[in-house]
């Protein structure tokens, strides 16, 4: 594949992430609180979320080897924090749930394995054919530093949030509560927050398209699903607090 070819296919895989903002909107994905049994055979929500997460590592590195990456220290960090990234969603992240006896449609698995594959697709392709070595000094390069200060801050802020989420349950348990505290007093969703500000300061450090893409499909999923889970805990809870607001601080 050429590069005009492959910056044409980004794009339209780019804009599908836009258009899907509305549907996604309108329709939240069924997992989690909201699971609908409708949406066809289910399977155990532990197993599905390690199927569809190990594929993204998976994916990157088949694209990335399998071509000529220019080896350099950059390029092994980035790869290396993607990998990292992918082992916590795909293996430690699961092991913590506390989700006893819940499912997860095949169809959301499917569409997140379908995600993973092409996402993973874009950026080990683009590494392994077309982005040349990084220049030397890239590490102290300002768009460096600042993408990994966002980066790490998404990280902890993403950890953090989805720690005090699992905690608010006891084991054996599978209702939900009003979180407290933190940055959970501004907004409902802080680990999606903390995840949209990760893959953009990813992108501020790889400075590359496909990556800027993966930020941008994030926030197109995240944000929606945030109004999701916003609207979900003022529907259930008639003392959920007011000023509150879903996902970015004194926004929306
Ligand atoms: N990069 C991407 O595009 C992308 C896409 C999706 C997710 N993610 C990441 O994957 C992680 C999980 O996403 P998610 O949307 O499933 O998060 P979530 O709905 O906030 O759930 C996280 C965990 O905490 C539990 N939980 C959440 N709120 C709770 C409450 N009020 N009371 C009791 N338990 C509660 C959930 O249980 P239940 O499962 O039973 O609700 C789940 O086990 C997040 O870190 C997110 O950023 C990333």
């Amino acid at each position: 594949m050429n590069l005009n070819t492959f910056y044409l296919l980004l794009g339209i895989w780019t804009a599908l992430a836009l258009a899907l903002v509305p549907v996604q909107l309108r329709i939240a994905a069924p997992y989690g609180r909201h699971t609908k049994s409708s949406w066809g055979p289910m399977l155990n929500n532990r197993l599905g979320w390690i199927l569809m997460e190990i594929v993204s590592p998976m994916a990157l590195l088949y694209w990335m080897l399998s071509g000529n990456p220019a080896a350099s220290p950059s390029l092994y960090v980035l790869a290396g924090l993607w990998v990292l990234h992918y082992l916590n969603r795909s293996i430690i992240f699961p092991l913590r749930l506390r989700t006893p006896g819940k499912r997860i449609p095949l169809a959301i698995v499917l569409s997140a394995v379908f995600f993973n594959s092409v996402n993973g697709f874009f950026n080990g392709y683009w590494w392994g054919r077309f982005a040349g070595p990084y220049p030397d000094d890239w590490l102290s390069d300002p768009r460096f530093i600042a993408g990994a200060l966002l980066f790490l801050a998404g990280v902890y802020i993403n950890h953090r949030s989805d720690a005090l989420l699992i905690a608010l349950r006891r084991p054996g348990e599978t209702g939900y509560r009003i979180p407290q505290g933190w940055l959970f007093r501004w907004i409902s969703c802080p680990n999606h927050f903390g995840e949209i500000m990760e893959w953009f300061g990813f992108a501020l450090m790889a400075w590359n398209l496909p990556a800027l893409s993966f930020a941008v499909w994030t926030a197109a999923n995240l944000l929606p699903r945030a109004v999701a889970h916003h609207r979900w805990y003022r529907a259930h809870f008639p003392d959920y607090p007011p000023e509150r607001k879903a996902v970015i601080p004194g926004v929306f």
